[in-house]
């Protein structure tokens, strides 16, 4: 039989706090840019990461990846550096970008990219909230 292009799916959750913030405007401007989310005390969200490998599974495993690598990738690479963390404070990247979901899908994607065996990673989506969720698909061309 012919091999076949395969995409895995594997879930994971984080907690982390955040707050939208350009630091040259105003208050008055912060709250019309970002409202309720400019509130710079913050407030927090329990994301879900869904990481996409694709590939060709190994004959001999039937696998695209050793699940147990990945979680330990995943873990080292992006669990350990957000879970329960002020992400505007404690993660370098976001003192200079917003902390969006559409960033922390970028920042996963990068953080990923690189840890993971070459062309395996196909997308990270990142789930603020049960209604919204961003997919990276890694940096545009
Ligand atoms: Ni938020």
């Amino acid at each position: 039989m012919q091999d076949a292009i395969i995409t895995l799916t594997r879930a994971y959750r984080f907690t982390a706090a955040h707050f939208y913030r350009d630091p040259a405007a105003s208050d008055a401007e912060n709250e019309q840019l970002f409202g309720k989310c400019a509130n710079p005390h913050g407030h927090g969200h329990n994301y879900r990461v869904e990481v996409t490998l694709r590939g060709t599974p190994d004959r001999r495993t039937g696998m695209l990846l050793d699940l147990r690598r990945l979680d330990g990738i995943v873990g080292a690479q992006v669990l350990e550096p957000l879970d329960h963390k002020n992400l505007n404070l404690q993660v370098p990247f976001f003192t200079t970008h917003q902390p969006t979901c559409e960033n922390l899908a970028r920042w996963v994607w990068d953080a990923l990219a690189t840890a993971l065996p070459p062309g395996l990673l196909d997308a990270v989506r990142v789930h603020e909230a049960d209604d919204l969720a961003a997919e990276c698909r890694g940096p545009a061309r």
